[in-house]
């Protein structure tokens, strides 16, 4: 296929999807509309159209085989929060910790926007499914876009294609996503390397008619329609509708030295170690990690009465600087080719390089922002949210089980963050509700995933912050109300973590590798056979129980990572009381007993 044969007919037998191409394409005015099929001579069209018009170069094939380097402008470079919106009826549902506007004055607003921000260019009408085709768990939807950048990075990222139309029918439902760079192009005009809208940036969200409206940007989440605006955002109402759960979590499968699995799930805040852990290869002997997904679950109860997980993805979206042979082999394998780099650095080689890649810096590069750099010249030559984009079936570890539809059955579920004090390495929770206390109670310095200040310190409930579509405190209720459903027994256990204490600026745990010995001992605490100490803050492990055999760790660094550390929680309760009075009446009953108890422990242990 060439650009010239793409598909320009409609594929699709779905009269209301026909009718929003249509409707879409009247108003923002595109030269075509391409039908994608998701091929890989599709693919190949796309990449060319972005090498010919000098947003993507290709890679030495030798090196990184069917790869291109994209550099993006450099105003666009993360996720906009503060242009993010949840337009739900009442503002009120939206909650306090989204942005809302009107859906109707929204809709205006953009509307006005996108009349004739397609000219000059190609509208791509994307059918994609999250989750395995055809999945009980899995959701359609359909992405229109005018950015060739979007078509691959969706192939990689979503199972796209007209098996996706056939699925649909004439009669099924689909999430509707509607994207524009918000760069028009005049007749003569040349394009430029990396079209947006410095202007106006939109990301936007009708939760109720499940649709998604965005603009002005090309980058990561807000442009890859599938990923965080659908399957969290839009996905966490269809959940709390249809009694599921929508979450910011990786998936893996650990495998002990008798060959005994558990399945875990982990949310962390953006940045804070989900793709590393999902694929981790452990540094106790025997011990095996195999990969379900990176970044999102969708969770259901299965006949079972076990809570079953779903990766809904294809591929993996990663940060990249600081991925190297050393801290995460099989990202770095995963990525050998047939993937997409945005925002890296380039070798004189033909390859590209980002900070912490390799030991030592290579002499000569071109930086991200396609400026000549050497290693002298104290700049970045990566940007720190440089990201790759590359087929999960590619890596090492996946699990032979990764696309099952009925998804893996849940042992235990973990929360973190970037904390430098207070908060140990591990804590188990009592039961269900002080783990759905831990999760929302989480916290984090923010990262260069999103625009804005970097190490500021802010809760971050179950990682899904800036990925919640209703009210904070109703999706509180939700997470009760699952446990709830469930026998006890049944259910998995909870733990926060955090491998991100420092003491005098560095970290006191090694991480990376190492976190499979906490994996460990959730393992073995989910079976019942290693002790924990009741604590005021929860179930924590004895010092000698956690496997440390071979790691060099003195035993003071172990004593504070282990600590319960009575003054900096009862700051922390006074904190969490402060935060938790944002959500008003709509916090659960259950969470605010927590902290009450939280305290009344704390204030027992006090000396
Ligand atoms: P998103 O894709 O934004 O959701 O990020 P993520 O949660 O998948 O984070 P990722 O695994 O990409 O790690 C982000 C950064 O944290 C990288 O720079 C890692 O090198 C670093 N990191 C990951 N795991 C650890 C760890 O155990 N310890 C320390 N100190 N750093 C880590
Ligand atoms: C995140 O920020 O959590 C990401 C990157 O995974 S993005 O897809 O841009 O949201
Ligand atoms: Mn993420």
């Amino acid at each position: 296929m060439t650009a010239a044969t793409m598909s320009l007919e409609s594929t699709s037998k779905n009269q209301q999807l026909v009718q929003w191409v249509e409707d879409v394409a009247r108003l923002c005015t595109p030269d075509r509309v391409h039908w994608c099929d998701g091929s890989p001579e599709e693919y190949e069209a796309m990449l060319q159209l972005m090498v010919l018009s000098g947003v993507a170069i290709r890679l030495d094939p030798a090196k990184r085989r069917n790869s291109v380097l994209v550099r993006s402008h450099p105003a666009d470079v993360a996720r906009v929060e503060d242009r993010t919106f949840i337009c739900s009826r009442t503002r009120d549902d939206a909650g306090p910790t989204n942005n809302w506007e009107d859906p109707v004055k929204m809709k205006q607003k953009l509307t006005e926007l996108y009349a004739g921000s397609m000219a000059g260019r190609t509208m791509h009408v994307i059918p994609y499914s999250m989750g395995v085709m055809g999945s009980a768990i899995a959701k359609i939807g359909i992405e229109i876009t005018d950015s060739p950048y979007v078509v691959t990075s969706m192939h990689i990222m979503a199972r796209v294609g007209s098996r996706v139309l056939e699925l649909l029918g004439e009669n099924g439902e689909f999430v509707r996503g509607l994207h524009s760079v918000g760069a028009p192009l005049g007749p003569d005009e040349q394009d430029s390397t990396w079209p947006c809208n410095m202007g106006h940036k939109y990301i936007c969200h009708f939760p109720e008619t499940r649709e998604i409206w965005s603009y002005g940007s090309g980058y990561g989440g807000n442009a890859l329609l599938g990923k965080k605006c659908h399957a969290l955002r839009i996905a966490s109402v269809q959940a709390r509708d249809e009694g599921w759960m929508a979450e910011h979590m990786l998936i893996l499968k650990l495998i002990s030295p008798s060959g005994q699995v558990k399945y875990m799930t982990g949310a962390f805040p953006s940045a804070c170690g989900k793709t590393n852990l999902s694929m981790l290869i452990p540094t106790i002997p025997g011990w095996k990690v195999e990969t379900i997904g990176d970044d999102i679950a969708w969770m259901k109860f299965g006949s079972d009465g076990r809570l079953h997980a779903i990766n809904p993805e294809y591929g993996f979206f990663g940060v990249a600087p600081g991925t190297s042979m050393k801290s995460n082999a099989n990202a770095m394998l995963t990525m050998a080719k047939n993937s997409i780099f945005t925002n890296c650095a380039m070798t004189s080689g033909g390859d590209i390089w980002w900070e912490g890649m390799t030991e030592g810096k290579p002499a000569e590069l071109v930086d991200w922002l396609r400026r000549p750099w050497t290693a002298g010249s104290g700049r970045k030559a990566a940007h720190p949210n440089a990201r790759f984009t590359t087929p999960a079936k590619q890596c090492p570890v996946i699990a032979p089980e990764w696309e099952d539809p009925k998804g893996v059955p849940i042992d235990a579920i973990l929360f973190g963050g970037r904390r430098a004090g207070v908060i140990p390495l591990v804590i188990e929770a009592f039961n269900w509700q002080h783990g759905t206390f831990l999760g929302a109670t989480a916290s984090s310095e923010t990262t260069a995933a999103i625009t804005g200040k970097i190490g500021q310190l802010r809760r971050d409930p179950m990682a899904m912050l800036p990925f919640c579509g209703y009210h904070m405190g109703d999706y509180f209720s939700h997470w009760l109300q699952m446990g709830r459903l469930a026998d006890a027994s049944q259910l998995p256990k909870i733990y926060y973590v955090n491998w991100f204490r420092q003491e005098k600026g560095k970290f006191l745990w090694p991480g990376y590798g190492d976190n499979s010995r906490v994996l460990k001992w959730i393992f073995e605490r989910c079976d019942g056979k290693v002790h924990a100490k009741e604590t005021p803050i929860g179930m924590l492990p004895e010092a000698a129980d956690l496997d440390t055999k071979g790691l060099d760790i003195p035993a003071s660094a172990l004593e504070q990572l282990l600590r319960v550390d009575i003054e900096g929680w009862l700051a922390e309760a006074a904190s969490i009381r402060e935060y938790f009075a944002k959500f008003g009446d709509r916090l659960p009953e259950g969470l605010q007993l927590e902290v009450k108890k939280l305290d009344e422990r704390l204030r027992k242990a006090t000396p």
